[in-house]
C-alpha cells in the first residue's frame, strides 16, 4: 500500500502543479517558514510578490499583505489561508474616516503604513513600512503637512527621528507591540544583564527608550546576527525566533510576554497553519479579489514608496 503523503508533501506537490510561490512573514508558525520560498518583512515580501512570474501566490501573513501582493501583481491568483487573518492597525483606521479627514484637510499628504486596508491605501499619497518610514517622511517637502496613519508608536518614532513637526499622527496601535510593558523589559534586563535589546518601532516610546536597536522584523534579525553580543532581548513577535535560531544558533534570545497573554504572538498571524495553506493551494481559495479601480488607485502610493531610494 503506498504511504499516505504528509501535509508538507501535499503542499510541495500542489505548489508544483499550481506554479505557486509560498511567501511567509517572520511571524508565521515555524512549519510554514520552513517550507516557504521566501520569508521576510512586509517590504521584502511586497517586492517578492511584485516580481513573481508564476501563477499563484500563497501568502502566509495577514490580509493587508496579501492585498498588497495582489495590487502589485494583479494578474496572479493570490490566496491567503485564512481571510480572518486581520490586523488591529487596519481595524483602527476605516477608509470612510480617511475620506472625511481629506475633505477637512485637503492640503495634507497622507502617509499610510502598509498595515492598512487596500481601500485606505487607495486614499493615500504614499505608503511606508517599518523599514523605510523615516526615509519616506523625509522624502516629502518640509512645508507640506502630513497625516501619518495608523500606528501612533511608529508615527511618534518617525517624528522623533525625522524632527518633523508638521505631522499629525493617527491613534491606532498593534495589539502585540503596544502591549509590551517597559517594566517587564526592565525586569528582563536585570535578569539578563549582558543582553542587548532590539525592538520593533510599533512598541511604545517607553519601551523603545531601552532599545539598542530599532527596526523592522528583518532588520532586527540581521542586527542580532551581526552583533558580537551573545544574549538578546527581542521586543517583537516571537515568530522571528525561527530565523534567529537558524542563523545564530550559538546566541540566546529572550522574548518578553505582552500584557494581553503570556506570550508575544500575533493571533492574526497565527491563524495560518499547514492544513489551511494546503487547502488554499488545493481550492485556490480563500482568494484576494479586488476591483480594477481599487487596484489602480492603491498601486500609485505603493509604487511611489518602492521608487524612494
Ligand atoms: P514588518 O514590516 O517589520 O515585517 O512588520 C509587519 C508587522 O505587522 C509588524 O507587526
Ligand atoms: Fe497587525 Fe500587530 Fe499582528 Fe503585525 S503583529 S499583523 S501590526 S496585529
Amino acid at each position: 500500500m503506498p504511504a499516505v503523503a504528509t501535509v508538507t508533501e501535499q503542499i510541495a506537490d500542489l505548489k508544483r502543479e499550481r506554479r505557486a510561490i509560498i511567501l511567509a512573514h517572520h511571524y508565521q508558525v515555524d512549519e510554514i517558514q520552513e517550507l516557504a520560498d521566501s520569508v521576510g518583512d512586509s517590504l521584502e515580501l511586497a517586492r517578492r510578490a511584485r516580481d513573481f512570474d508564476g501563477e499563484v501566490i500563497a501568502f502566509c501573513g495577514v490580509k493587508f499583505m496579501a492585498e498588497t501582493a495582489k495590487v502589485l501583481n494583479p494578474s496572479r491568483v493570490v490566496v491567503l489561508p485564512d481571510l480572518e487573518a486581520g490586523c488591529s492597525l487596519v481595524d483602527s483606521c476605516p477608509a470612510s474616516q480617511i475620506r472625511a479627514y481629506k475633505l477637512r484637510h485637503p492640503d495634507h499628504v497622507i502617509v499610510s503604513y502598509i498595515n492598512t486596508s487596500v481601500e485606505v491605501k487607495a486614499e493615500s499619497d504614499i505608503i511606508c513600512t517599518s523599514r523605510n518610514a523615516v526615509k519616506i517622511v523625509n522624502s516629502i517637502p518640509a512645508d507640506k503637512p502630513i497625516l501619518f496613519l495608523p500606528d501612533m508608536n511608529l508615527g511618534n518614532y518617525v517624528k522623533k527621528e525625522s524632527g518633523r513637526q508638521n505631522m499629525t499622527i493617527w491613534q491606532g496601535a498593534c495589539i502585540v507591540h503596544h502591549t509590551f510593558a517597559a517594566r517587564k523589559l526592565v525586569a528582563a534586563k536585570s535578569e539578563h544583564p549582558q543582553a542587548v535589546v532590539a525592538a520593533h518601532p510599533e512598541c511604545p516610546a517607553e519601551v523603545l527608550r531601552h532599545a539598542d536597536f530599532i527596526g523592522s522584523t528583518s532588520a532586527i534579525i540581521d542586527w542580532c546576527v551581526a552583533q558580537p553580543a551573545r544574549e538578546y532581548i527581542v521586543m517583537t513577535e516571537s515568530g522571528v525566533s525561527h530565523s534567529l535560531k537558524k542563523l545564530a544558533p550559538e546566541k540566546e534570545f529572550y522574548f518578553v510576554a505582552n500584557e494581553n497573554c503570556n506570550c508575544s504572538e500575533c493571533p492574526y498571524m497565527k491563524r495560518n497553519n499547514l492544513e489551511n495553506l494546503r487547502d488554499a493551494l488545493l481550492n485556490l481559495s480563500p482568494r484576494i479579489e479586488l476591483d480594477e479601480e481599487t487596484i489602480r488607485r492603491a498601486a500609485l502610493p505603493i509604487e511611489r514608496m518602492l521608487a524612494v531610494k
